[in-house]
């Protein structure tokens, strides 16, 4: 897949042109605190896109880093950050499954939407170890599951992303690392993924 040529033929149905509105409720929900991530946390958004959800962690005062591998989106994203005067904010080019170098153990929570979905499965289970990787010991990981059961794939009935992402899904590639802690509603789903998107949120375990 090439996700540069998708951006540039503005072929990119995944992008919502704001904030992801389940996000925006999240953040106001004071969910975060209750999960145990900090009020001023080190914030990192893997396949962030143009980075639309980095404005609202850093809006709150978070440290917010995203990441994606297609070049001219991180120009972009770096452009709309600027352009809504927003601080607090990076965005590196990086391929999501090469972070652990650089990055090891900066974050208190990696959030994910869309970006488990677009990773073929068979790299799942390598991108839930560059999570852990990145994240500091108990740190969490929270994912806004898109698509899952009983979205039937795609409309077109390609094979590429978005890939289905069932619960179990998720349980096989973080369980390893990282211990379960909530699932629950999205609230204020864009209407045509109402139903086919929930929060997950796992933590990640103490290193021994
Ligand atoms: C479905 S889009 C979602 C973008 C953004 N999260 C949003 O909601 O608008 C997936 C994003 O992940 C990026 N991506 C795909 N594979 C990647 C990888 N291996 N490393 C970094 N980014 C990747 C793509 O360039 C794309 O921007």
């Amino acid at each position: 897949m090439d996700w540069q040529q998708r951006y540039d033929t503005g072929d990119t149905p995944w992008d919502l042109r704001g904030v992801t509105p389940p996000l925006e409720a999240l953040l106001a929900s004071g969910r975060l605190r209750e999960l145990g991530v900090p009020d001023r946390a080190d914030v990192a958004v893997p396949g962030c896109g143009r980075g639309h959800d980095l404005r609202a962690f850093a809006n709150l005062g978070h440290a917010v880093t995203g990441f994606d591998i297609a070049p001219g989106v991180v120009l972009e994203a770096r452009r709309l950050l600027a352009l809504n005067l927003v601080r607090g904010a990076q965005v590196h080019c990086r391929d999501v499954l090469g972070l652990s170098g650089e990055f090891a153990q900066r974050f208190d929570l990696v959030y994910d939407y869309t970006c488990f979905c677009a990773l073929t499965p068979y790299l799942r289970a390598a991108y839930a170890r560059e999570v852990a990787a990145i994240l500091r010991d108990r740190g969490v990981f929270l994912a806004l599951a898109f698509p899952m059961p009983p979205f039937t794939g795609r409309a077109d009935g390609g094979a590429g992303p978005p890939h289905l992402v069932r619960r179990e899904d998720l349980f096989a590639a973080f369980e390893a690392d990282h211990e379960f802690l909530a699932d629950f509603d999205a609230e204020h789903s864009a209407p045509s993924r109402a139903g086919f998107e929930r929060w997950f949120a796992f933590r990640r375990r103490p290193r021994a």
